[in-house]
């Protein structure tokens, strides 16, 4: 099995002294989308302050993300968000044990926002720098505010990004599998502008699905090898459905509820099936869709089975720099080097 990120990775676990003993203090920063974020957590778990400014009503009226729109406002708003963070924390930048940045994947002009706050921070006060990759943190979202640990079966499921893995420790992580075309976010985001709910439609598609009858429609469920995944013919099968009616008698909420339910038992069943063929008996979910309410329904439900399930709180799901403390606090595919570069996809 492959190494999950391809990128240059120079795992440093005493860069800040985990397991010293002494206490951590991790700043950190985000903005590899639409969210300016910064964050303080304590030895990778307690999070101290944890402030997100969205530009989701900015982007709302072009229907998407606008890059250069992105960009420029994280570079307005990265300072009040570093500053708040810090002050509702309660502590003075000198008490930071180490600062961490977003290196990627995300769009380029908006990492480099919040990524050169961080290197800048760890100049000016003459403290480490640590580098982490969006997607472990979003796996690392599991450890706060709680004491779970790995190994486990993850689920990452965001608006890029739909992914298996094999959590085997704190530094290591396997990736079992994953999409082949659009990620679950974007799957998601693009069912719900067919059935004319705002942007991003995720949130807007949950809500709907719990009014309308799952059982109306059965669309098709991809057949993919092993532990990848495949969202494009879903969304082809809702589209034809949508075509056969009206605007005024399209049956959105019948249409949202048979969608997600088709997406909740493939996603739960790869998961199952990723934790039998590893000897696991821990799964979680990471990422913004895993705020939604039927998957995780459906995956805690999997405690009656003898499965110990973990999800974010809602607040650590979507993006947010508390994440990116905790992963560079249990180094989780850290690069340290001040001058690496920000990336936008995995390669
Ligand atoms: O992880 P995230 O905040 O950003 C990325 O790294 O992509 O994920 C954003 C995605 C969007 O596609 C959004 O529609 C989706 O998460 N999302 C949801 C829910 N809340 C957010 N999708 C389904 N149900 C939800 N409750
Ligand atoms: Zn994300």
């Amino acid at each position: 099995m492959n190494n999950l990120y391809k990128k240059p990775v120079s795992r440093d676990e005493t860069l800040i002294g985990r397991g010293s003993g002494e206490d951590q203090i991790i700043f950190a920063t985000e903005t590899s989308c639409d969210e300016t974020a910064a964050a303080v957590v304590l030895n990778g778990r307690k999070v101290l302050s944890n402030v997100v400014a969205s530009q989701i009503d900015i982007h709302r009226k072009y229907g998407g993300v606008i890059p250069e729109i992105a960009a420029r406002q994280h570079l307005e708003t990265i300072n009040v968000v570093i500053e708040e963070a810090r002050e509702k924390a309660g502590i003075e930048m000198r008490e930071v044990t180490a600062f961490a940045g977003t290196v990627g994947p995300g769009l380029v002009g908006a990492l480099l926002v919040g990524l050169n706050a961080a290197k800048t921070l760890s100049l000016f006060y003459d403290k480490p720098f640590i580098g982490v990759n969006h997607l472990n943190a979003h796996v690392c979202a599991n450890y706060l505010e709680s004491g779970f640990e790995p190994p486990f079966i993850c689920l990452l499921v965001s608006g890029g990004h739909t992914q298996l893995i094999r959590v085997n420790s704190y530094t290591g992580q396997e990736l079992l599998g994953e999409t082949l075309d659009d990620a679950v976010g974007e799957a998601y985001d693009k069912v719900a502008r067919l059935l004319d709910l705002p942007y991003p439609g995720g949130p807007f598609l949950d809500k709907l699905a719990r009014e309308g009858n799952k059982e109306k429609f059965s669309f098709p469920e991809a057949r993919v090898e092993d532990f990848d995944f495949s969202f494009s013919g879903l969304k082809t099968a809702v589209l034809r459905t949508c075509k056969q009616y009206s605007a005024e008698e399209l049956p959105k909420a019948d249409i949202a509820a048979s969608f997600q339910e088709v997406v909740s038992e493939t996603l739960l069943k790869k998961t199952l099936k990723a934790a039998k063929h590893g000897n696991i008996n821990k799964i979680a979910l990471a990422g913004g869709v895993a705020a939604n309410s039927e998957i995780r329904r459906k995956f805690f439900l999997q405690e009656e089975n003898g499965f110990a399930v973990q999800a974010p709180q809602f607040k650590f799901c979507t993006d947010n720099a508390a994440m990116i403390a905790s992963a560079a606090y249990f180094g989780s595919n850290i690069m340290s080097e001040l001058d690496i570069e920000v990336f936008s996809r995995v390669k």
